[in-house]
């Protein structure tokens, strides 16, 4: 850790403050720095022979006084002294990204002079103190003590006397017990309250309603359970109001949702809401993120949906929604960029309207029961990059590949689990897909051959055709495909030998730099893997499931990178080479 701190004396600022600090104050600051167990560095420029006011990181007012500390990314290690709020023009303490660790003292937590507090990302932990009783009114404006290990109940008399309290961010600790809600009790002017990643538990304070300048709020990632409580509605200046992965449960209420007309971004993903999308969304006029994902809700999706134009993310996945999606006027939401629809009952066919979303980067409607051909219109989105289509009844994969070799900006396609008996096309024609890293044909009993086609996809990286009836031979053709790196062709009837040119395929045998680009959505493998970036897909080769015969290429050992084989269930002889 030493290794990284900045020799701070190479960084002083050359003016020269009209005065210098006072012996107690530049006191009070050794004493902070002799309670850091790491020191070179750090108490180096910081000499006593030197004006505390020219010290890096500190910043007096015109007379003298030490208004500010801002000591951020230094790798500190140690506790933070109580010495600190000896500082009695302190207005900012700014000690984030170090590694300082023990407690918060409750000096600081209830000075008198301290407005901005950032002690966000270190290892601070036990409880926050109480304040101290003898401070009558606290200037706290903004408390930043997320990324810490803080536990135990969020104090809640800690707030009286805080008039102008406006942020606290206490995300990603340990604290427990209840919601705090007493913040804009004390003031009036409360707006961010981010308590994610935290095990909060009880059910949401009905009376965050009182919260009239609420803009934030945020409690993701906690064990909250109950309903959104009807007086929620109430802080009508809600911007942000998130709350996935909780246990909370109930009705989105129609006539209460639409009182939050300042809404940008609703996140109650990941809880088991039921009953429907009410139609006074429509009423949302400025929202853009919509997350009702991993729920229980049923119903359709409402038409008024078409009226949130400002909309960019719709992810309704893994829910019981039905019907069609033609009630949605996509061609009112000029601003989609990514539509997730995965799972479980939308019927009918892909409405026309969404290809007028020349915005929309990702759609996935996998997992439903949409039927029909591809619209060529769907070369109108220019943009999209992620498109996942399994899993439904769609038919004439010949035809659906034909348009979609013209999506320029594809990366990602899957179309398995669709076209029921009919056969892998062959057709000479299929060219383009300039882009395209990850397909999926997998699933669906397609007959036919491996197709030459594919050998022209140069930039593939990842190819699945598993469960189909593809037979004949694997083609030797597949090492040309020079960026590839995960492929499946098990459960199929593939037959003859294991090429040996597979053994030469080059993802495999030599070490490329890895590439880190994301899927646009993340990709599920069976139900427990999730996928978000492309490279840490395994390195694999399945071929099994299939006719295979003869012996393993003794070649195999070039495949230095391969971390999954399976060639199990063939006809394959001979020996395992060493
Ligand atoms: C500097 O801060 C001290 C302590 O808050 C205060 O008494 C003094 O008036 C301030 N000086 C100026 C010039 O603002
Ligand atoms: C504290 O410093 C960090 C790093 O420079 C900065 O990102 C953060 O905004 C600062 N905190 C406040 C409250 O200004
Ligand atoms: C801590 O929170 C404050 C208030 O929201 C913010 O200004 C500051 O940038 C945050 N600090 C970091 C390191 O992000
Ligand atoms: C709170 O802090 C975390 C980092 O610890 C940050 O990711 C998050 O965006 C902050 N919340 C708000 C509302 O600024
Ligand atoms: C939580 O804090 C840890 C440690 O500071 C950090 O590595 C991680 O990114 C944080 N997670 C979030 C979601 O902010
Ligand atoms: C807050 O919400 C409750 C329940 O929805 C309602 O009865 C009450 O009148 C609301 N209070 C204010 C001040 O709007
Ligand atoms: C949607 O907007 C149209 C036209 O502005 C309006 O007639 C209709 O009532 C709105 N529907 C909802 C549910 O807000
Ligand atoms: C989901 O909703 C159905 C009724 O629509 C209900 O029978 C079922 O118990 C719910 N599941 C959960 C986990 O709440
Ligand atoms: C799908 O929706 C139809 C009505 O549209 C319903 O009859 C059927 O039971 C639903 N299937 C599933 C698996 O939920
Ligand atoms: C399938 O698509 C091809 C190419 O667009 C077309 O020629 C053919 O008629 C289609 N087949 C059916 C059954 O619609
Ligand atoms: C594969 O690459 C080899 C050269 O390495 C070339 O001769 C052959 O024609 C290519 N095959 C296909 C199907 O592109
Ligand atoms: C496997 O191949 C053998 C001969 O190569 C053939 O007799 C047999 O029918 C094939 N089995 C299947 C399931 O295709």
């Amino acid at each position: 850790m030493a290794f990284f701190v900045l020799p701070l004396v190479l960084l002083l600022s050359m003016a020269s403050p009209a005065t210098s600090c006072n012996k107690q104050e530049k006191s009070s600051l050794l004493q902070f720095l002799a309670e850091l167990s790491h020191e070179d560095g750090v108490t180096v420029p910081w000499r006593d022979s030197m004006d505390c006011c020219e010290w890096e990181g500190v910043t007096c007012n015109a007379s003298g006084a030490v208004i500010e500390v801002s000591l951020t990314s230094r790798s500190l290690e140690g506790t933070i002294s109580p010495s600190l709020g000896k500082l009695t023009g302190l207005l900012r303490l700014n000690l984030s990204y170090n590694s300082l660790s023990g407690d918060l003292p409750s000096e600081l937590m209830s000075s008198g002079t301290i407005t901005v507090l950032d002690v966000s990302f270190n290892r601070l932990s036990g409880v926050l103190q109480e304040p101290l009783p003898s401070i009558p009114e606290r200037p706290l404006q903004a408390l930043n003590i997320s990324s810490n290990l803080f536990t135990g109940e969020f104090p809640s008399t800690i707030w009286e006397n805080t008039r102008n309290l406006g942020v606290i961010n206490a995300s990603n600790n340990s604290f427990e017990g209840w919601i705090p809600s007493s913040f804009c009790i004390s003031s009036s002017s409360f707006a961010v309250l981010d308590l994610s990643y935290n095990q909060f538990s009880g059910s949401i304070p009905p009376c965050i309603g009182n919260c009239s300048a609420l803009r934030v709020l945020k409690a993701g990632q906690n064990n909250l359970s109950g309903p959104l409580p009807d007086e929620l509605f109430n802080a009508t200046s809600l911007q942000y109001l998130s709350f996935p992965d909780n246990s909370l449960h109930g009705l989105l209420d129609g006539a209460h949702l639409m009182k939050l007309k300042n809404l940008v971004n609703l996140d109650l993903g990941g809880n088991t809401l039921n009953g429907k999308i009410p139609n006074s969304i429509g009423q949302l006029k400025r929202l853009e993120e919509l997350h009702l994902d991993n729920n229980n809700m049923t119903g359709e999706l409402p038409s008024a949906l078409s009226n949130c134009t400002y909309i960019i993310t719709i992810d309704l996945k893994n829910n019981n929604f039905s019907g069609e999606l033609q009630k949605v006027n996509f061609f009112n939401l000029p601003n989609l960029k990514a539509l997730d629809l995965l799972y479980k009952n939308f019927t009918g066919t892909i409405p026309e309207s969404i290809y007028s979303c020349s915005n929309l980067v990702a759609l996935r409607l996998s997992g439903n029961n949409l039927h029909g051909q591809l619209s060529p219109k769907i070369s109108n989105l220019k943009s999209l990059i992620f498109l996942s289509i399994c899993d439904n009844k769609f038919t004439n994969i010949t035809n659906m590949l034909q348009i979609l070799k013209n999506c320029k900006s594809l990366t990602t396609l899957f179309i398995g689990a669709n076209f029921k008996g009919e056969a892998m096309p062959e057709d000479e024609m299929i060219d383009g897909f300039q882009n395209l890293r990850a397909l999926s044909i997998s699933e669906r009993s397609l007959s036919g051959k491996i197709p030459l086609w594919l050998s022209k996809l140069k930039t593939l990286e990842m190819l699945f055709l598993q469960r189909n009836q593809l037979s004949g031979p694997i083609p030797a053709w597949m090492k040309n495909l020079t960026s590839l790196f995960h492929l499946d062709l098990s459960y199929n009837n593939l037959a003859g030998e294991i090429p040996i040119a597979l053994m030469e395929m080059p993802m495999l045998t030599t070490d490329l730099t890895a590439n880190h680009s994301v899927f646009e959505l993340p990709v599920y493998l069976g139900h427990s893997f999730q996928y978000r970036i492309i490279s840490t897909f395994p390195k694999m080769l399945d071929l099994s499931h299939n006719n295979l015969t003869g012996a393993t290429p003794q070649e195999i050992g070039q495949l230095k990178l391969l971390a999954k084989l399976n060639f199990s269930f063939n006809s394959l002889s001979g020996e395992i080479p060493k």
